[in-house]
Protein backbone atom coordinates (compact mmCIF):
# COMPACT_ATOMS: atom_id res chain seq x y z
CA UNK A 1 0.00 0.00 0.00
CA UNK A 2 1.26 3.67 -0.19
CA UNK A 3 0.97 4.32 3.71
CA UNK A 4 3.75 1.10 3.25
CA UNK A 5 5.67 2.87 0.81
CA UNK A 6 5.71 6.32 2.60
CA UNK A 7 6.87 4.47 5.98
CA UNK A 8 10.03 2.87 3.50
CA UNK A 9 10.77 6.02 2.12
CA UNK A 10 10.74 7.87 5.59
CA UNK A 11 13.85 5.42 6.52
CA UNK A 12 15.19 5.49 2.75
CA UNK A 13 16.11 8.97 1.90
CA UNK A 14 18.76 10.71 2.89
CA UNK A 15 18.85 14.29 3.13
CA UNK A 16 21.99 16.10 2.10
CA UNK A 17 22.13 19.19 3.29
CA UNK A 18 23.03 22.63 1.38
CA UNK A 19 23.42 20.65 -1.93
CA UNK A 20 23.83 21.36 -4.74
CA UNK A 21 23.67 24.92 -3.29
CA UNK A 22 23.48 26.70 0.36
CA UNK A 23 19.84 26.65 1.56
CA UNK A 24 18.78 23.96 -0.13
CA UNK A 25 18.07 20.04 1.51
CA UNK A 26 18.65 17.69 -1.51
CA UNK A 27 16.41 14.08 -1.64
CA UNK A 28 19.09 11.44 -2.09
CA UNK A 29 17.23 8.56 -3.05
CA UNK A 30 20.14 6.29 -3.63
CA UNK A 31 19.93 4.29 0.00
CA UNK A 32 16.53 3.17 -1.30
CA UNK A 33 18.22 2.38 -4.64
CA UNK A 34 20.93 0.44 -3.03
CA UNK A 35 17.83 -1.41 -1.08
CA UNK A 36 15.94 -4.15 -3.10
CA UNK A 37 13.51 -4.90 -0.56
CA UNK A 38 12.14 -1.41 -0.05
CA UNK A 39 12.57 -0.48 -3.53
CA UNK A 40 10.47 -3.16 -4.89
CA UNK A 41 7.63 -1.78 -2.06
CA UNK A 42 8.04 1.81 -3.50
CA UNK A 43 7.74 0.51 -7.71
CA UNK A 44 4.75 -1.44 -6.35
CA UNK A 45 2.90 1.15 -5.13
CA UNK A 46 3.53 3.44 -8.45
CA UNK A 47 2.45 0.78 -9.96
CA UNK A 48 -0.96 -0.10 -7.93
CA UNK A 49 -1.45 3.94 -9.00
CA UNK A 50 -0.50 3.52 -12.47
CA UNK A 51 -3.45 0.45 -12.41
CA UNK A 52 -6.05 2.83 -10.60
CA UNK A 53 -5.53 5.52 -13.19
CA UNK A 54 -5.90 3.53 -16.52
CA UNK A 55 -2.22 3.97 -17.23
CA UNK A 56 -1.47 2.28 -21.09
CA UNK A 57 1.88 3.93 -20.76
CA UNK A 58 4.75 5.28 -18.20
CA UNK A 59 6.92 8.84 -19.16
CA UNK A 60 10.11 9.21 -16.63
CA UNK A 61 11.91 12.35 -16.82
CA UNK A 62 15.67 12.38 -17.32
CA UNK A 63 17.44 11.32 -15.19
CA UNK A 64 16.46 10.29 -11.86
CA UNK A 65 12.62 10.00 -13.00
CA UNK A 66 14.34 7.37 -15.38
CA UNK A 67 15.24 4.98 -12.43
CA UNK A 68 11.47 4.48 -11.08
CA UNK A 69 9.78 4.74 -14.42
CA UNK A 70 11.73 1.61 -16.06
CA UNK A 71 10.62 -0.76 -13.53
CA UNK A 72 6.99 0.72 -13.51
CA UNK A 73 6.72 0.40 -16.71
CA UNK A 74 7.84 -3.21 -16.92
CA UNK A 75 5.72 -4.82 -13.73
CA UNK A 76 2.87 -3.02 -15.78
CA UNK A 77 3.41 -4.10 -18.94
CA UNK A 78 3.37 -1.12 -20.29
CA UNK A 79 5.48 1.02 -22.73
CA UNK A 80 7.71 3.71 -21.31
CA UNK A 81 8.65 7.43 -23.02
CA UNK A 82 11.52 8.89 -22.19
CA UNK A 83 11.37 12.89 -21.91
CA UNK A 84 15.18 13.81 -21.49
CA UNK A 85 17.33 16.80 -21.75
CA UNK A 86 18.49 18.81 -24.52
CA UNK A 87 20.24 17.39 -27.56
CA UNK A 88 19.96 13.53 -26.45
CA UNK A 89 16.60 12.24 -28.28
CA UNK A 90 18.19 11.11 -31.68
CA UNK A 91 14.78 11.77 -33.74
CA UNK A 92 12.53 14.33 -34.44
CA UNK A 93 11.31 16.39 -30.53
CA UNK A 94 9.43 18.76 -29.30
CA UNK A 95 11.06 20.86 -26.62
CA UNK A 96 9.75 23.12 -23.66
CA UNK A 97 11.96 25.44 -21.59
CA UNK A 98 11.16 27.06 -18.32
CA UNK A 99 12.69 28.93 -15.67
CA UNK A 100 14.81 27.81 -13.05
CA UNK A 101 15.50 29.86 -9.97
CA UNK A 102 18.99 30.63 -11.63
CA UNK A 103 18.72 30.73 -15.34
CA UNK A 104 16.25 27.95 -17.70
CA UNK A 105 16.15 24.80 -18.57
CA UNK A 106 14.89 22.62 -21.71
CA UNK A 107 13.18 19.17 -21.85
CA UNK A 108 12.48 17.33 -24.79
CA UNK A 109 10.31 14.31 -25.86
CA UNK A 110 10.29 12.60 -29.50
CA UNK A 111 7.53 13.95 -31.47
CA UNK A 112 5.75 10.65 -32.51
CA UNK A 113 6.38 9.69 -28.86
CA UNK A 114 2.51 8.69 -27.95
CA UNK A 115 -0.30 7.62 -29.86
CA UNK A 116 -4.13 9.36 -29.38
CA UNK A 117 -4.98 7.05 -27.54
CA UNK A 118 -2.33 6.21 -25.11
CA UNK A 119 -2.84 6.79 -21.46
CA UNK A 120 -0.11 8.13 -19.77
CA UNK A 121 1.03 8.52 -15.91
CA UNK A 122 4.01 10.71 -15.57
CA UNK A 123 6.78 9.60 -13.14
CA UNK A 124 9.32 11.62 -11.02
CA UNK A 125 11.29 11.09 -7.59
CA UNK A 126 10.77 14.87 -6.34
CA UNK A 127 8.21 17.37 -7.44
CA UNK A 128 9.38 20.50 -5.95
CA UNK A 129 8.91 24.04 -7.72
CA UNK A 130 6.88 21.94 -10.77
CA UNK A 131 8.62 23.47 -13.56
CA UNK A 132 10.02 20.70 -14.43
CA UNK A 133 6.76 18.45 -14.34
CA UNK A 134 4.84 21.48 -15.85
CA UNK A 135 6.91 21.19 -18.85
CA UNK A 136 7.00 17.41 -19.24
CA UNK A 137 3.16 17.89 -18.84
CA UNK A 138 3.30 20.40 -21.75
CA UNK A 139 5.06 18.32 -23.77
CA UNK A 140 2.96 15.16 -23.44
CA UNK A 141 -0.12 17.27 -24.19
CA UNK A 142 1.79 18.90 -27.32
CA UNK A 143 1.95 14.68 -28.44
CA UNK A 144 -1.57 14.31 -28.49
CA UNK A 145 -1.16 12.14 -25.34
CA UNK A 146 -3.67 12.11 -22.27
CA UNK A 147 -1.94 12.25 -19.35
CA UNK A 148 -3.96 11.21 -16.23
CA UNK A 149 -1.67 12.14 -13.79
CA UNK A 150 2.18 12.79 -11.86
CA UNK A 151 3.02 10.21 -9.29
CA UNK A 152 6.34 11.01 -7.26
CA UNK A 153 7.98 9.48 -4.19
CA UNK A 154 7.98 12.96 -2.61
CA UNK A 155 5.77 16.27 -2.62
CA UNK A 156 7.77 19.28 -1.08
CA UNK A 157 4.54 21.09 0.17
CA UNK A 158 6.29 24.19 0.86
CA UNK A 159 6.74 24.57 -2.71
CA UNK A 160 3.96 25.38 -4.90
CA UNK A 161 4.95 22.74 -7.60
CA UNK A 162 1.36 21.19 -7.10
CA UNK A 163 -0.12 24.71 -7.98
CA UNK A 164 2.26 25.31 -11.00
CA UNK A 165 1.56 21.97 -12.41
CA UNK A 166 -2.62 22.14 -12.21
CA UNK A 167 -4.88 21.13 -13.32
CA UNK A 168 -2.61 17.94 -13.42
CA UNK A 169 -3.58 15.62 -10.44
CA UNK A 170 -0.65 14.76 -8.36
CA UNK A 171 -0.17 11.50 -6.76
CA UNK A 172 2.63 11.54 -4.41
CA UNK A 173 4.21 8.82 -1.87
CA UNK A 174 5.38 11.02 0.70
CA UNK A 175 4.36 14.30 1.45
CA UNK A 176 6.73 16.96 2.93
C1 LIG B 1 15.10 17.15 -10.12
C2 LIG B 1 14.03 16.11 -9.85
C3 LIG B 1 12.88 16.60 -10.67
C4 LIG B 1 13.02 18.10 -10.60
C5 LIG B 1 12.11 18.67 -9.57
O1 LIG B 1 15.76 16.84 -11.30
O2 LIG B 1 14.44 14.81 -10.22
O3 LIG B 1 12.95 16.16 -12.02
O4 LIG B 1 14.39 18.37 -10.23
O5 LIG B 1 12.29 20.05 -9.45
P1 LIG B 1 11.20 21.10 -9.86
O6 LIG B 1 9.87 20.60 -9.37
O7 LIG B 1 11.63 22.33 -9.10
O8 LIG B 1 11.24 21.29 -11.34
P2 LIG B 1 17.13 17.53 -11.76
O9 LIG B 1 16.82 18.69 -12.65
O10 LIG B 1 17.98 17.77 -10.56
O11 LIG B 1 17.76 16.43 -12.71
P3 LIG B 1 18.44 14.99 -12.45
O12 LIG B 1 17.35 14.02 -12.13
O13 LIG B 1 19.05 14.69 -13.78
O14 LIG B 1 19.44 15.14 -11.34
Amino acid sequence: TSDAAADVLRGHIRDIQDWPQPGVVFKDITPLLATPAAFGVVIGALVDIARQRGATTIAGIEARGFLLAAPVADRLGAGLVPIRKQGKLPGPVRSATYDLEYGTATIEIHADAVRPDERVLLVDDVLATGGTAAAAHGLLAGVGAEVVGLTVLMELSFLPGRERVAPLDVVPLLTI
